[in-house]
């Protein structure tokens, strides 16, 4: 997949990645307020506070000195610049860090997610970054996302079983592990 980094900008065939920004609020706000956002995060923030204050603590970050998260908006080229995903890194230490991403739910199932994450992980994680070890975790209920790691490399390495209380049962959590060094990076 062909990827265009240019000043902070990510490209992709298809969409464009960048530092989320205050003005992205109202996307986010909207997409998360669709149910099925939020039916796999256990602790998914849909209320517009807690949207709210994600974005300014995400744009926080930006000036925070060792830098620990960073948050890209997606959008896609076509459109008319409206966030409709994001992709974040969290830094745990020693060269290893942490990945989430999301999609607007209308926007599922054309493959802007794996795009997204795969121009992230190679331009930025496993580049900028000089990460070796990329995380990453799901709700074992969460096909698409569990379909995704595997599809981009990562492997499955522990599953947690029963930590999370959702819709009346306990599920399992899956941990995922990509690493730099592994074939193609
Ligand atoms: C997980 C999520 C990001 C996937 O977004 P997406 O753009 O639809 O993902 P893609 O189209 O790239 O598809 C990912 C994989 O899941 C598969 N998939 C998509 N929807 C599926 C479904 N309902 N059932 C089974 N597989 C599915 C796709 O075929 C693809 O696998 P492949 O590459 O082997 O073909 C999206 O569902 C989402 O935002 N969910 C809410 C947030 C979340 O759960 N984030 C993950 C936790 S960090």
């Amino acid at each position: 997949m062909p990827v265009v980094a240019r000043a902070g900008l990510l490209e992709t065939r298809r969409l464009a990645l960048r530092e989320l920004q205050l003005d992205d609020v109202g996307d986010l706000e909207l997409y998360r307020r669709d149910s099925r956002y939020a039916e796999f995060q256990p602790s998914a923030k849909t209320r517009r506070v807690d949207v709210e204050r994600f974005v300014r603590l995400a744009v926080a970050e930006r000036f925070r000195r060792p830098r620990l998260e960073f948050h890209w908006a997606i959008e896609d080229r076509a459109g008319v610049g409206n966030c409709i995903g994001l992709v974040a890194i969290r830094l745990l230490g020693a060269g290893a860090g942490e990945i989430g991403f999301e999609i607007a739910p209308d926007r599922w199932g054309y493959g802007y997610a794996g795009e997204a994450v795969e121009a992230v992980i190679r331009e930025r994680a496993f580049s900028d970054l000089g990460l070796g070890k990329l995380w990453a975790q799901c709700l074992a209920e969460n096909v698409p996302s569990r379909c995704l790691l595997l599809r981009r490399g990562f492997r499955l390495t522990r599953i947690f079983p029963a930590c999370h209380y959702l819709r009346g049962g306990w599920l399992d959590r899956c941990l995922y592990l990509r690493l730099a060094a592994e074939a193609g990076k």
